[in-house]
């Protein structure tokens, strides 16, 4: 079960790397886009950190530009294609030399079959914009994982498009393998109000019992009522 932040922000990434719980990231043009830097840059400033697996999308003349990265950046890459017959071709190729594919923007099961068949280390449900378009994006999840588990399929289910925390459980619980999410939401996967009212409670209780079980009793002073730390 593993977690990958989907964002190309390399100070945020990298702040919550440093918990040790972040397995990996992947990218997509539009988080490029929205983070104003080379992808290059943020791929060597993340590959330097020690990220281990980085989805970097390939859009133009894809095998040579898919070659080049994997060329460079060598374990850690992971190179991310669309499930188009060129993506797929691609796909095949790359991960028949050893290289992880991504195949992303997977909307069904067929899709999700066509990419295992060109040997997918990953494929992409979308969830949110499956639901954005009144269709159950955990359902789409939940039937590729079966078709996946009957036919013994070893291509992984990163689920995507990922919107708010319940959707990460749900769709761990119906068979993604890693989820990549937004950091608003990892953030928010720490957080509950029980935890926060429980918190509040027992800082208050363990302030009380610090200041009657460490601090001089009333009869630990003086008869003139001085401490006895000031003799
Ligand atoms: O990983 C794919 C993801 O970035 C798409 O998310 O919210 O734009 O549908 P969203």
């Amino acid at each position: 079960m593993k977690i990958f932040l989907d964002t190309a922000d390399v100070p945020t990434i990298l702040k919550h790397f440093e918990t040790g719980l972040i397995d990996g990231i992947t990218t997509n043009p539009s988080l490029i886009k929205k983070s104003g830097r080379d992808p290059l840059d943020v791929y060597r400033e993340l590959m330097i950190a020690g990220v281990p697996d980085i989805s970097m999308e390939v859009v133009e003349d894809m095998e040579f530009e898919a070659r080049r990265l994997a060329a460079e950046f060598g374990e850690v890459c992971t190179i991310k294609v669309p499930c188009t017959p060129e993506g797929l071709k691609v796909c095949k190729q790359l991960s028949d030399d050893g290289v992880r594919v991504n195949v992303t923007l997977i909307f069904n099961a067929a899709q999700a079959i066509l990419s295992a068949k060109a040997g997918a280390t990953y494929v992409s449900p979308f969830i949110g914009r499956l639901d954005d378009n009144s269709v159950a994006g955990l359902e789409v999840v939940r039937s590729i994982s079966e078709v996946y588990r009957v036919q013994n399929v070893k291509t992984q289910i990163l689920a995507a498009s990922i919107r708010d925390v319940y959707k990460v459980s749900r769709a761990y619980w119906n068979g993604a393998h890693i989820v990549t999410m937004p950091p608003k939401i990892f953030e928010g996967m720490y957080k509950h109000i029980l935890t926060d009212k429980g918190l509040e409670i027992f800082d208050k209780d363990y302030q009380d019992s610090k200041k009657s079980v460490f601090n001089p009793p009333p009869f630990a002073t003086t008869k003139h009522g001085k401490d006895l730390d000031s003799f």
